[in-house]
């Protein structure tokens, strides 16, 4: 099937080829007149004037042996079995005939193309564009065994058009495809029966195909009925030998119990871009080769079904064996648990619905997870043990809102201390992960590098349009084992469009570009020149390197400018007066060295926190007026967004601000926030803590 459908593109294109050759007069007689290219394979007729005859006298025309004959009639009306009546007798075939009849084809009578059953061992292709009115007799293609049908653009002066499917009666069609008509149906005197193992019946508004099913012989391979106005999905139970189905952009608004079933070579089910509210948990029972589903763009609120039994159970559950990609992009989803189970998963596309947390083994059982795409969903929380269990190679977290990418776990150790664990959901896919999508998490305030350090199999980093906030180059180790960073020379292509930097990112990214130091940027093409720009130029890939880098008098300057950039680095790095770097040397942690300083610092904080006096209001969402907003902003109060789960069982997020003493006022006005959610969790004495920021939640009410 490949090899034909590469051999006929390749006829296709070496067509093209062909029209720009020389042309010259070849065959001509009172109905047509047609022009052959220099190697004679392909010849162009055109009617001379409207006639009902029909006639054609072939025994003129010289055919020279080729292998191919591609013949293009133009603005033919009307074809009757005299039309190649004597064809047969002049014209040889070593191969392969292709017609291709463009515009005006009003009529095709009985029997006109049978007489080319004399070259038994040809498969012909007819190609019909934009026929107008296209009426079609009954057995018109009757008894032949074709390549290819293709009818496109019917124009039709009195719609609907009927296409008379007896016309196809007893014909053996390899690929059969009807495209971008009008609203037509199908009609048949008595039943007719064709043998076709493509069917492509795309974007012609039809609203019931039964009659046509009814005629095919139980020998398919697939089906594509995308583009209509099908709204209810018919029966396919008779063609076993199905292996994929196209019903998308139809008006499908549920899939059925039992509706595939006994399809057991089916691979793939599109029903992309229906109104699909409700999948019936057994609607692809039986489906034993089922491989791919492609749900996305329809209305699926769920993928749970409670049963009348009150059990909970999904439509995902019969496929658990064999299904490896799943789409379920653009829908309504709040959840996804049933996914957990899908154990030879491979790929799942689950952008822009509506899922706000990924909690713990997520993806238990789907061992073979390689690809996600978690993009443009509400997703605040992240638990580190998310992802335990896949093999991720390509994780797509793009557009969401959690703000950090670690989180803060206060265990009590042997000796009944309280040890503070910080820990990513990257932590599990250390050694596995190659792509990495961050980009336009705006909410991500805090960004880690020492997290992404630790990812060695890490080439593509997308961090585009994520906020640029104080804790944007930080570097910490946490508790964990330190790990000699030294010998990861990362060699990652990061890309930071839409981000503006400055002189002093340059100074705060030093150190973590010495760790990802075979590392290439991609920075906007327009972002002005800068000794971060200039100092990192090199990194900077060539694709869209800054136009002003090519600015002679520019990098003259710069050149000058920066020179003494790392002296000036070691006071900002020092100094906790940098504007763009509030929080102070908690956030400048240069290295591992550091590191403890750095933990330190946090602890300060926290206890300074404890001892200040910490206002928690309940939040009620839109209850914090937006003025008091701005103002803590501007007092730029480093702030913890903490996550408990205490051994009551609840799971409560907490904001405790940090806010220097001389803030306090402005909070007293009533502007602290403490958030409180739910969560189940028995018997264990530890909290989460993840680092995010105040204006960040305020945004997100
Ligand atoms: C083609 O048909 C015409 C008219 O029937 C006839 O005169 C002519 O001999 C035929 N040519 C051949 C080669 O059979
Ligand atoms: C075919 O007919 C259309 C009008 O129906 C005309 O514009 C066009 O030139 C014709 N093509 C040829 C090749 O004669
Ligand atoms: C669908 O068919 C209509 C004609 O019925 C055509 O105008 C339109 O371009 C087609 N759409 C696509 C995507 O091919
Ligand atoms: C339907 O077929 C029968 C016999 O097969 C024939 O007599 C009748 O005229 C046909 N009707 C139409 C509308 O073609
Ligand atoms: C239909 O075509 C297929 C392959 O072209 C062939 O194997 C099968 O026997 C045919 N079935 C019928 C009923 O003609
Ligand atoms: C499913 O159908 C949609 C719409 O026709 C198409 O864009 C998409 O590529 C198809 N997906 C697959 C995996 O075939
Ligand atoms: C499915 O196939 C089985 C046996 O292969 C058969 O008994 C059953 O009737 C079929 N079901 C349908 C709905 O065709
Ligand atoms: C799904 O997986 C969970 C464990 O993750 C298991 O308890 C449950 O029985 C599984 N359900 C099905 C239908 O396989
Ligand atoms: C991580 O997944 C593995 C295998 O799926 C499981 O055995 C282990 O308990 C999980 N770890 C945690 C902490 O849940
Ligand atoms: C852990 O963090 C909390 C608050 O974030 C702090 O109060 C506590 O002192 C820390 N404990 C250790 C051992 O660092
Ligand atoms: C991120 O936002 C920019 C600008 O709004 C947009 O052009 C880009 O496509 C977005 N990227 C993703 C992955 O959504
Ligand atoms: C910055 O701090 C380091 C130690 O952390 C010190 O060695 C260095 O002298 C300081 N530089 C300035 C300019 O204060």
């Amino acid at each position: 099937m490949r090899r034909f459908k590469f051999f006929f593109c390749f006829i296709r294109i070496s067509l093209i080829i062909t029209l720009t050759k020389s042309e010259f007069p070849c065959f001509t007689n009172s109905i047509i007149s047609c022009r052959c290219n220099s190697d004679e394979s392909l010849v162009t007729c055109v009617e001379n004037r409207p006639s009902n005859e029909a006639f054609i006298d072939w025994s003129t025309f010289s055919s020279a042996g080729h292998r191919f004959h591609l013949f293009k009639f133009i603005n033919f009306t009307h074809l009757t079995s005299n039309t190649f009546a004597n064809f047969t007798s002049t014209v040889l075939s070593l191969g392969q005939f292709e017609f291709t009849f463009i515009n005006c084809i009003d009529r095709v009578e009985e029997n006109t193309f049978q007489i080319l059953n004399f070259y038994s061992d040809t498969r012909i292709t007819l190609i019909f564009e934009s026929p107008r009115n296209f009426q079609l007799a009954n057995y018109a293609f009757s008894r032949l065994e074709y390549r290819e049908i293709m009818i496109s653009g019917i124009q039709n002066d009195n719609p609907p058009y009927q296409l008379n499917l007896k016309a196809f009666d007893n014909t053996q069609i390899y690929q059969l495809s009807i495209s971008n008509s009008p609203e037509f149906h199908f009609i048949s005197n008595g039943s007719s029966s064709m043998n076709i193992t493509h069917l492509k019946l795309k974007n012609c508004s039809l609203t019931n195909i039964d009659l046509l099913l009814d005629s095919l012989s139980t020998f398919i391979l697939d089906i594509d009925l995308s583009s209509n106005k099908l709204n209810h999905i018919p029966s396919f139970m008779q063609f076993l030998t199905l292996k994929d189905i196209d019903l998308s952009a139809n008006l499908f608004e549920n899939v059925k119990s039992n509706i595939f079933t006994n399809l057991t070579q089916l691979n793939r089910i599109n029903l992309s871009h229906n109104q699909i509210k409700h999948i019936a948990p057994d609607a692809f029972l039986g489906l034993t080769k089922l491989s791919t589903l492609v749900l996305h763009d329809n209305r699926l609120t769920s993928l749970e079904t409670i049963t009348v039994h009150n059990e909970v159970t999904s439509f995902l559950y019969p496929l658990v064996p064999t299904l490896t990609t799943l789409h379920l992009s653009n829908n309504l989803l709040h959840d996804f648990k049933p996914i957990r189970n899908l154990s030879s998963l491979n790929s799942l596309q689950m952008c822009c619905n509506k899922i706000k947390i990924l909690n713990e083994n997520s993806f238990e059982n789907a061992h073979k997870l390689e690809t996600v795409d978690l993009s443009c969903n509400h997703i605040e929380l992240i638990h580190p043990m998310a992802f335990n269990g896949t093999i991720l190679l390509d994780l797509d977290l793009s557009s969401n809102s959690f703000s950090s990418l670690e989180t803060t776990k206060h265990v009590i150790n042997d000796h009944f201390h309280l040890k503070n664990q910080t820990s990513s959901f990257l932590d599990t896919l250390q050694s596995t992960l190659i792509v990495l999508s961050l980009e336009n998490c705006t909410n991500l305030l805090e960004l880690n590098w020492f997290v992404l350090t630790k990812l060695r199999r890490l080439s593509i980093l997308k961090l585009s349009g994520i906020s640029k906030t104080d804790k944007f180059w930080s570097l910490q180790s946490g508790d964990g084992p330190v790990v000699s960073l030294d010998h990861r020379l990362l060699d990652v292509r990061i890309s930071l469009y839409n981000i503006r930097f400055d002189n002093n990112d340059y100074c705060l990214s030093k150190s973590v570009f010495r760790i990802f130091n075979r590392s290439t940027l991609n920075v906007d093409e327009n972002h002005p020149c800068n000794c971060f720009i200039f100092m990192l130029k090199k990194k900077i890939g060539a694709v869209h390197h800054p136009i002003c880098l090519s600015n002679q008098s520019i990098v003259q300057e710069l050149t000058e400018d920066c020179m003494n950039i790392d002296l000036f680095c070691l006071s900002v790095v020092n100094s906790t007066t940098i504007p763009s770097t509030q929080s102070s040397s908690s956030t400048v942690r240069t290295s591992t060295k550091t590191s403890s300083t750095a933990s330190k610092l946090t602890t300060m904080s926290s206890s300074q926190s404890s001892s200040t006096k910490i206002s928690t209001v309940t939040v009620t969402a839109g209850s914090t007026k937006t003025s008091s907003i701005s103002r803590l902003t501007t007092t730029n109060a480093p702030t913890t967004l903490r996550t408990i789960i205490k051994d009551d069982g609840k799971w409560k997020t907490v904001l405790a601000i940090t806010i220097p003493l001389t803030a306090v006022a402005i909070i007293a006005a009533g502007t602290s926030i403490f958030i409180v959610k739910r969560w189940k969790k028995k018997n264990s004495k530890e909290s989460f803590e993840m680092l995010t920021g105040f204006e960040n939640l305020l945004a997100r009410k």
